[in-house]
């Protein structure tokens, strides 16, 4: 994906329609460019966490799982790594490589990722505390949920 905002076709459904790209402010300088995120102005959610993910081994997979609740901002802070979105009924498969792009990520969507290049680093600013009720990890579980609407 090379676009600054990314819009799933217009015959998506449920969830993953809410999930877009989020063209991110940035502020270029010879010194090194500088790039800020505000709850409420750039993110649907006030932020209550932050975790990173770094050191990952060629070939990893992470994710695997959805939220109930929770929403979510992704960024590739350095280097790349594809996400693939499943709300129950259609996926998307983007490209993360900037970053000054935020992919926003709603409640019960299905999240997984891979092909991080060497050296990436995946910053997610999170709406909750961590919480591992708010998790589905069992993708038939997830599917069913998603199909009854939850
Ligand atoms: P998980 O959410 O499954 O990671 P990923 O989606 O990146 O593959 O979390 C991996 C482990 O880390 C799991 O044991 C829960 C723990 N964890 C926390 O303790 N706090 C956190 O904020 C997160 C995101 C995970």
């Amino acid at each position: 994906m090379n676009t600054g905002v990314w819009s799933p076709s217009s015959d998506s459904l449920k969830h993953i329609e809410r999930c877009r790209m989020i063209d991110l402010p940035r502020i270029n300088d010879p010194r090194g460019n500088l790039t800020f995120v505000e709850s409420g102005e750039h993110i649907p959610f006030g932020i209550e966490r932050a975790y990173y993910l770094y050191d990952i081994p060629g070939g990893a997979e992470r994710g695997g799982h959805a939220h109930k609740e929770l929403e979510q901002l992704i960024i590739a802070i350095s280097g790349s790594f594809d996400i693939i979105l499943d709300d129950g009924y259609r996926q998307e498969r983007l490209h993360l490589n900037r970053s000054y792009y935020g992919l926003y990520v709603g409640n019960m969507v299905w999240r997984e990722m891979d092909n991080f290049s060497s050296g990436s680093v995946c910053l997610v600013l999170a709406s909750t505390l961590y919480d591992e009720s708010d998790y589905y990890r069992d993708y038939d579980e997830f599917l069913q949920a998603a199909r009854r609407g939850a």
